[in-house]
């Protein structure tokens, strides 16, 4: 499904604008193909921005459900998946995604946090006990249905539903850690997110936001010590390589969303759409089904390059962590969120 691997964003934004000029506007695909407005069978080769490698569960996942897709929908409707940012990091994506330059994105909770605080909510520390729990919150309708639309009028944007990040822990460039304390005076990598950097505060280290794909040099070069991910990054991204001590503070169930521009969500046919759906459901099922392999592949190869894995002072992360819950939960509809999050915990 790769075609353009090395399109650099200048080009993209350029064949966007040529293309717009051509069929005087309209959703553009990755050939030039223009999607027929008015749910009239149009259709159009959709393209992902994902910020993993090709052997992320993300990107496998979402490249099946681009087969299917195709094959559903009588190839009216295909998506090529661009992995490794070749796209943009993740704010850019969102901003691509919004403005329709490109179709689709996969973007970690933390971007839409920036959007919409609500959003926030699913990103707190233990707000989610594991991936079985996070699954059936963050696929239930009646919980997340006005969030997921949430972005529609101010961004044009539609929340489809979410893969698992599955449980993020901490890494580090000099030694394993047990308790907040050997955080102090490390500097501590974490998403774009407020919430995040309190919560690396929290857990006694300084933090600092960077993009998922400057971590690798970040690591290697000393800006940060540590970072934390799951096993399945730490591993995809070579990060064990330069910071090799994994240590399990497990304090986030993280979350990861697939967005698509809402302009052109609206134009697919009822037919197309029912299909589109479907796929989806099938799509986050398997990436469910394989994260929980990737993850024993990923410590089983991180330990082969050297890595080590250490347990923690679990509880004493688990009690630094407990006010950020209530210090950002500052409204109803996060209260609202939160509790019926809760309330699906077994
Ligand atoms: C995970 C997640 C990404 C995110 C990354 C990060 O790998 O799946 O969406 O960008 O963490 O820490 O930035």
């Amino acid at each position: 499904m790769m075609r353009t691997k090395t399109l650099t964003m200048a080009a993209l934004a350029t064949a966007t604008a040529l293309t717009l000029a051509a069929c005087g506007g309209g959703e553009t695909s990755g050939d030039g193909e223009t999607a027929a407005a008015g749910g009239d069978g149009g259709g159009a080769t959709m393209r992902l921005a994902l910020n993993q490698t090709e052997e992320h569960p993300s990107f496998i996942a979402l490249d099946n459900f681009g087969q299917r897709l195709e094959e559903a929908t009588e190839g009216r409707y295909s998506i090529d998946v661009y992995p490794n940012e070749t796209l943009g990091a993740q704010a850019e994506a969102l901003q691509l995604v919004s403005d329709g330059s490109v179709d689709m994105a996969i973007v970690s909770g933390t971007q839409l946090e920036n959007l919409n605080e609500d959003f926030l909510v699913f990103n707190l520390p233990k707000v989610f006990d594991d991936v079985e729990h996070q699954m059936r919150v963050v696929n239930d309708e009646a919980i997340v249905g006005d969030l997921y639309a949430s972005l529609e009028e101010s961004n044009n944007v539609t929340v489809l539903g979410g893969f698992t990040q599955g449980a993020r822990s901490v890494y580090t460039t000099d030694g394993p850690i047990e308790t907040p304390a050997d955080l102090a005076g490390k500097k501590l990598r974490v998403q774009e997110s407020d919430l995040h950097i309190a919560m690396a505060e929290a857990m006694g280290a300084s933090a600092t936001p960077m993009a998922f794909g400057e971590l690798y040099t970040g690591l290697q070069s000393g800006v940060v010590d540590a970072a934390e991910n799951n096993e399945v990054s730490f591993w995809t991204q070579k990060h064990y390589e330069v910071a090799p001590y994994w240590s399990y503070t497990n304090h986030l169930v993280g979350l990861d969303y697939l967005i698509i521009n809402s302009d052109l969500l609206a134009e697919m046919s009822e037919e197309d759409r029912a299909a589109f759906d479907a796929e989806w459901t099938a799509a986050y099922e398997e990436h469910t089904e394989l994260w929980a392999t990737a993850t024993e592949e990923a410590i089983a190869n991180a330990k082969a390059g050297g890595a080590t894995f250490t347990e923690v002072d679990e509880a004493a992360f688990a009690e630094v962590l407990e006010p950020l819950a209530e210090e950002f939960i500052t409204s109803e509809s996060q209260q609202a969120l939160y509790d019926a999050a809760r309330a699906a915990a077994e």
